[in-house]
C-alpha cells in the first residue's frame, strides 16, 4: 500500500468508531505520507496481514484491556509530541492470565486491532512462545541473535502462551533474556499465559515472574472454555 491508496475497511467499522473516527476520515487521501490517516491505513493493513484469521474481528471487550490500550496511546502521543510521525512510547506492559479458552489471545489481538486506527506507528510483532523458540533454535544459515533482537527490540510485542511449552534451561534463558530486555527498557509488551496468578511463578520461575509483576498490569480473564461452549 502506498500513501495514496484507499483500503478496504469492511470489518474495521467498530474499531474506527471506538475512537470517534469514520471510515471516510481513515480513507481521506491528503497526499501527505506522514499524516495521521496515512499511518492509520498502514497499521490497519499490517493488522489485516498479521492477525490470525479467527481473531480478525476481535476487539478488547474487557474494560481493563481497553484502558491499558488507551493509556498506551496517550503515552505514545505525549512522548512523540512535535515529531512528524507518532510512534509507540515506553509504557507498562499487559499480562493476561486465565484458564484455557477464556479469551486471552482474543483480547490480545483485539487490543492490537483497537490500536490500529489511532494514527500511531505501532508496527507490532506477535509470536507465541513455541514459535519464538522455533525461530531461535540454532540452525544453519540463520543468525539466532539477529532473530532474537527482532523480538526483543520490537516496539510493541505480543508474546502469546508464555510458559505453555515444556521448560528447559534453554527456553528459560530465552524467556529471561527477552523479558529482561523488555523490562529494563520499558518496552510495551502484551503477554498471555494460561495459568492463574498463583501458578505463574512455578511456570516461569522467580526472576521472570518478579519482573512481570513489576512491569505489567495484570488481568485475569475469567469464565469457562469458550471453545467448548461453542461446540455445545
Ligand atoms: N470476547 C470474545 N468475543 C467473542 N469470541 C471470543 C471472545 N473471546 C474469545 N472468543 C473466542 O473463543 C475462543 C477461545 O478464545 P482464545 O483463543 O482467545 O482463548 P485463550 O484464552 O487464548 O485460550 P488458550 O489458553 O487455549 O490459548 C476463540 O474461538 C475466540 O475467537
Ligand atoms: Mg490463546
Amino acid at each position: 500500500m502506498d500513501h495514496l491508496t484507499r483500503i478496504n475497511l469492511d470489518h474495521w467499522h467498530d474499531a474506527i468508531a471506538a475512537h470517534g473516527y469514520t471510515p471516510e476520515q481513515i480513507n481521506d487521501i491528503t497526499g501527505d505520507p506522514y499524516d495521521q490517516w496515512t499511518v492509520a491505513r498502514k497499521e490497519i493493513t499490517h493488522a489485516d496481514q498479521h492477525v490470525p484469521f479467527i481473531y480478525q474481528h476481535a476487539l478488547p471487550d474487557h474494560d481493563d484491556v481497553r484502558a491499558w490500550a488507551d493509556s498506551l496511546t496517550a503515552a505514545s502521543r505525549k512522548q512523540s509530541a512535535g515529531r512528524i510521525t507518532t510512534s509507540v512510547g515506553r509504557h507498562r506492559s499487559l499480562l493476561l492470565l486465565g484458564p484455557t479458552g477464556t479469551g486471552k489471545t482474543h483480547q490480545a489481538y483485539g487490543a492490537l486491532r483497537y490500536l490500529a486506527p489511532t494514527g500511531i506507528n505501532w508496527r507490532w510483532t506477535a509470536t507465541s512462545s513455541a514459535d519464538l523458540y522455533a525461530a531461535l533454535r540454532p540452525r544453519a544459515g540463520v543468525d539466532s541473535e539477529t532473530e532474537f533482537r527482532r523480538f526483543a527490540h520490537a516496539r510493541l510485542l505480543l508474546l502469546d502462551d508464555l510458559g505453555a511449552a515444556k521448560n528447559s534451561e534453554w527456553t528459560e534463558e530465552i524467556n529471561f533474556r527477552l523479558i529482561n530486555h523488555r523490562y529494563e527498557n520499558q518496552l510495551p509488551t502484551i503477554l498471555t499465559s494460561n495459568v492463574l496468578p498463583k501458578e505463574l511463578l512455578d511456570r516461569v520461575g522467580d526472576r521472570v515472574s518478579s519482573r512481570l509483576i513489576e512491569m505489567c498490569d495484570r488481568i485475569v480473564i475469567k469464565g469457562t472454555d469458550r471453545r467448548k461452549q461453542a461446540a455445545a
